[in-house]
């Protein structure tokens, strides 16, 4: 198996068919730096091509899922910068897995981790996990898929409400609004999860694989144009002095001081 820094992977399930993802930057709370993902990206494509898995789980740890993308990396970063890289074009590459992904959540899901969950087939939450988009805490709104399928799962009302506040949400509200489709405890979040995947596995991997296209057409019909509009806004806030100064502010550890510029 390759070496990763930035993730831990291992095939699970009493058939070993079961493709284990374990975000694994626990000191930066699994912040979504440019290497960890090339990594998932890597690690997602060699389960889809490897017929002995039937279903991959993407998990982090009990404190975090993942806080987001990194801000320490995008912090200096200006919108020329953003367009000239396509910065975080690398995350959709997560949606072209033909085979199902499931999103184990326990701990922070917030921003680009609230976005990697909702980029997965299924979300599973423990008990104490928290998801929300704060980016707007920080003066830039969500770039890798937040305003457009945040939406699609909990409707407009919620999905304002989450973006405009940056508020957070516990595990039974995110199951009430449809986010999460099950909630269990911390330390059963992952066995259940594995049973979810070893069922999915009982299935023809063709079938499964031609239902979540399927589900995926009603999913992602119109959502190509709203999330290159949505990657404008976000590479445009870098264009403004409160994402520098939001970002800053952050890095710093000390509120940030917004001036509407
Ligand atoms: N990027 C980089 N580093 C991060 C990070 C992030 N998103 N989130 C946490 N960290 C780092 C912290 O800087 C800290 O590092 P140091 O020890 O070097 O100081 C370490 O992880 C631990 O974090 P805290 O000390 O802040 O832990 P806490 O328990 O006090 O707070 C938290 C936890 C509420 C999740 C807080 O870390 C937080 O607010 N994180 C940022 C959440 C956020 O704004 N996410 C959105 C990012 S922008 C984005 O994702 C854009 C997009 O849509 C693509």
């Amino acid at each position: 198996a390759p070496a990763y820094e930035n993730i831990k992977i291992d095939v699970v399930g009493s058939k070993k068919n079961v493709g284990l993802i374990q975000l694994n930057r626990p000191k930066a709370l699994n912040a979504l730096c440019k290497p960890l993902f090339v990594e998932l990206g890597k690690a997602v494509t060699d389960f889809d091509s490897d017929n002995s898995i039937s279903a991959i789980i993407i998990t982090g740890n009990e404190k975090a899922f993942a806080a987001g993308a990194d801000i320490k990396e995008m912090q200096n970063n200006t919108y020329s910068d953003n367009v000239r890289a396509g910065f975080l074009r690398e995350w959709e590459d997560i949606s072209n897995c033909g085979k199902p992904i499931i999103a184990a959540v326990n701990g922070f899901a917030l921003g680009g981790g609230c976005e990697l969950a909702m980029l997965c087939d299924i979300i599973y939450a423990g008990e104490k996990a928290k998801f929300g988009q704060p980016e707007i805490n920080i003066g830039t709104i969500p770039g890798a898929g937040g305003t457009q399928r945040l939406p699609r799962y909990v409707g407009k009302s919620k999905a304002m409400e989450i973006v405009l506040t940056g508020n957070f949400i516990d595990a039974y509200e995110a199951e009430k609004m449809g986010l999460v489709s099950r909630v269990f405890p911390v330390e059963k979040l992952l066995e259940e999860t594995i049973k979810l995947a070893e069922r999915i596995g009982t299935h023809s991997p063709l079938i499964v694989k031609l239902a979540k296209q399927a589900v995926n057409q009603a999913y992602e019909t119109q959502l190509k144009a709203g999330l290159q509009f949505e990657k404008s806004i976000f590479y445009g806030t870098f264009a403004t002095a409160d994402r520098r100064e939001g970002m800053t502010a952050f890095v710093e550890k000390r509120s940030p001081n917004f001036k509407n510029e």
